[in-house]
């Protein structure tokens, strides 16, 4: 008898313990069905409400699978959607990806990033995004050979060792698109400095304001001067974050990786020596307006040339 007066109480408890599950479920995947969800539109919709929940879960944030337009403030993925629409890019590779701000507004097709310490979700992604949480110099000694992308943004480790090696590797498996290096002009000395809790630290010791750290990303540039005649670049000053485009003057040269010691040559100079005078004028240091205009018609260029090179030999 007292079971039977508790049924509806029991039956209650159920309902709420599988709505419960389910809704679990729900922020735990990103999205309510899977099979419904996989062109993203229901995650789309409830996207807000679900990291909001997963926040409050202690699960890392999912990437938005259709951001808004691009805000202005956001120069990296402003200057690499230029080139992706007046070259009509598809695929796209970003080494260093952090929590995704240039990731997820880059308008390619595909999009691959590669990060070993990515605060998202990098298992729910969104539709056309790949993911690799693994550092860059695993990531190229894993993929194929043949695999190709468009255009990449090169932003990982702050080194030139590593962005030099991860610039080299990049061509290795870029097809006839660009290259955008990150901070490539450092602010100042301290912000220039390579190891980044040193440069952490002698900021405090100056008194100085802010965390910026640029390392010594800007010998790539020194390197690509006095070993790289095939490649061209430019470096974007204002409007942003400085970065240096680089793109190779002629379709599908080899881009050879220069040896340790000739990497170990381009540390020689300080940055107070080669920046005394301001940005080097080897930086090819322009706007931003320009050096798009200039890696646009010049790899246009290059696209022609091949296009009647075939058609004179048919
Ligand atoms: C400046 S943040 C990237 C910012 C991001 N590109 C953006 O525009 O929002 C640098 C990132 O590089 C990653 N990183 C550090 N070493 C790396 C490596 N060896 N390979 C790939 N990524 C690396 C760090 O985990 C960090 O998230």
């Amino acid at each position: 008898m007292r079971r039977a007066l508790h049924a509806p109480r029991r039956l209650r408890d159920e309902v709420i313990r599988l709505r419960q599950r389910h809704l679990w479920r729900v922020i735990g995947n990103g999205f309510t069905r899977p099979v419904l969800d996989r062109w993203g539109f229901l995650r789309e919709k409830r996207f807000d409400g679900i990291n909001r929940l997963r926040d409050i879960a202690g699960l890392t944030l999912m990437l938005q699978y259709r951001p808004g337009p691009v805000p202005d403030g956001h120069w990296s993925p402003r200057r690499i959607n230029a080139l992706v629409r007046d070259l009509r890019l598809r695929s796209y590779l970003e080494i260093g990806v952090f929590e995704g701000e240039t990731f997820v507004d880059v308008t390619t097709r595909r999009r691959f990033g590669v990060d070993p310490n990515p605060l998202f979700d990098a298992v729910y992604l969104p539709h056309g995004a790949k993911f690799a949480v693994m550092t860059s110099n695993q990531f190229f000694a894993t993929i194929r050979r043949s695999k190709r992308f468009d255009i990449a943004f090169v932003d990982g480790l702050h080194t030139v060792d590593q962005t030099y090696r991860d610039v080299i590797n990049v061509f290795a498996h870029l097809r006839h698109g660009a290259v955008l290096i990150d901070d490539t002009v450092p602010l100042d000395e301290v912000s220039a400095i390579p190891d980044q809790a040193e440069s952490y630290r002698q900021r405090e010791l100056a008194g100085l304001e802010g965390r910026p750290w640029h390392g010594d990303v800007w010998r790539v540039v020194t390197l690509l001067e006095r070993h790289h005649p095939e490649l061209e670049w430019r470096t974007i000053i204002g409007d942003g974050n400085p970065q240096t485009l680089v793109w190779r003057r002629r379709r599908g040269t080899h881009v050879r990786a220069m040896s340790g010691e000739v990497i170990e040559a381009a540390k020689m100079s300080s940055y107070a020596e080669e920046f005394a005078d301001g940005v080097p004028t080897y930086f090819r240091a322009t706007t931003e307006a320009n050096a798009l205009s200039d890696c646009v018609r010049s790899l246009r260029r290059a696209r022609h040339w091949r296009h009647s090179f075939r058609v004179v030999l048919r």
